[in-house]
């Protein structure tokens, strides 16, 4: 473990008390600042080891690996998706699936890490708003470290198999009707009286798990940078996580190119976007935020600050999609692929398409697509939108009849 302290990011200002999610001097967003001199005297080569995953890459971790409560987290594929490539007109496309973790999404990044980092703090009972998969994840985790969990959802428009895992691990799954933003708010005030350790992505030691994904790429793709990383944006930590997992491997001269980082939302939930598109550094939040990816269904997300920034500093990109492309696009990718992701996951290559249309996106960039999450959590929207099976007398005559139909 690397020595660390946890800081504002806008004044700077150390914070020492876990249950505090904001600076108490100017408001800001908390971060970790890691103490980086002991890894910058490895080289690359030494990560590999240890078994690709979160914790090949420790030394960038503010938890000792004693504390570690893992369940084998990380070491997803990075595809090379050539069907996809040709079909969006971008050769060199890759797709990092994310939907292969133990509970299905990139959340058990942060969660091996935020629950490790709340088992040192000695915390017994841990929480989190969410649209679905950081409490399908915070379960997991909870139920392994033996910690009692609260997860607060909004009410309706969870995805179903998300639902599932979070009362299967027997969390106490609560809620209080209203949106996201309304259970977060409810999420954080049982955190600000200590009642729980919150375990949303507020809580700076949730981003550093999730650092891991771009350090994966990274990885895979021979120690070398993507020119540009496509994700889904929703309550905007993700992105900030991928931004930091830059800088830190610049800070130590491992690497020179910074990815363009490049968020898509839905455009029924895109305040981030919009603010790209005006040029802004902060973002308008949204009521009544609406898009099939229920995933990303935020109207007022707590890094939506921290996500402009990355994408400005990486001369990245924002846009919107539809629900239509999003749709389209998770189809393409099983189809073409033989990938199941969730819409949320699938925005970031209904981007890939948009962007590479409008020529934003060049056609010799290598570009990894994050897909955040596996199709499974949601199949009530898969089945919306494929045939039903189809009936057929039992003779082979029949079935001949069928599969000769287009
Ligand atoms: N993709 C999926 C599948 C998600 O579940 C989320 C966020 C995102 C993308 C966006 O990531 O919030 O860091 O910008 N899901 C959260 C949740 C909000 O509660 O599970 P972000």
């Amino acid at each position: 473990m690397a020595n660390h302290k946890v800081v504002c990011w806008m004044c700077g200002a150390e914070v020492k008390d876990p249950y505090v999610n904001l600076c108490p001097k100017c408001g800001g967003l908390l971060t970790v600042k890691m103490d980086l001199s002991e890894v910058s005297e490895m080289n690359p080569e030494d990560l590999r080891k240890t078994q690709i995953g979160v914790w090949r890459y420790a030394p960038f971790m503010p938890v000792d690996p004693a504390n570690k409560v893992s369940i084998q987290e990380g070491g997803t594929p990075l595809y090379k998706t050539e069907a996809l490539g040709a079909e969006v007109g971008v050769p060199n496309a890759y797709v990092k699936f994310e939907g292969l973790n133990p509970t299905g999404s990139f959340k058990d990044r942060g969660m091996t890490i935020g629950v490790s980092h709340a088992k040192e703090l000695g915390a017994k009972i841990v929480g989190c708003a969410s649209t679905g998969n950081t409490s399908a994840a915070l379960s997991a985790y909870a139920s392994k470290a033996g910690m009692k969990c609260a997860v607060f959802l909004p009410s309706g428009k969870v995805a179903m198999g998300k639902l599932a895992q979070a009362l299967f691990f027997g969390a106490k799954v609560l809620s209080g009707g209203g949106d996201f933003d309304d259970a977060l708010t409810l999420a954080r005030k049982m955190s600000e009286e200590k009642k729980l350790y919150l375990l949303n992505s507020i809580n700076p030691y949730r981003p550093e798990g999730q650092k891991s994904v771009l350090f994966e790429i990274w990885d895979q793709l021979g120690f070398k940078m993507p020119d540009r990383v496509i994700l889904p944006v929703g309550n905007a930590a993700n992105i900030w996580a991928v931004y930091k997992a830059c800088m830190e491997l610049k800070e130590i001269g491992w690497i020179d190119k910074i990815p363009k980082l490049t968020g898509i939302q839905a455009a029924g939930a895109s305040p981030v976007a919009k603010a790209f598109e005006e040029g802004a550094m902060d973002f308008v939040p949204e009521g009544n935020p609406e898009t099939v990816a229920t995933a990303i269904r935020i109207g007022n997300p707590v890094s939506g600050k921290k996500a402009l920034k990355a994408i400005y500093d990486t001369k990245g990109y924002a846009t919107t999609v539809t629900d239509e492309e999003i749709i389209k696009a998770q189809l393409l990718l099983g189809r073409k692929e033989g990938v199941c992701v969730e819409p949320a996951s699938a925005a970031s290559v209904a981007g890939l398409k948009k962007l590479r249309e409008q020529g934003v996106i060049d056609k010799d960039e290598t570009v990894a697509c994050i897909c955040t999450g596996n199709g499974l959590k949601d199949p009530d929207t898969i089945l919306a939108n494929v045939p039903k099976p189809i009936p057929c007398q039992n003779s082979v005559k029949d079935v001949e009849r069928i599969l000769s139909e287009n």
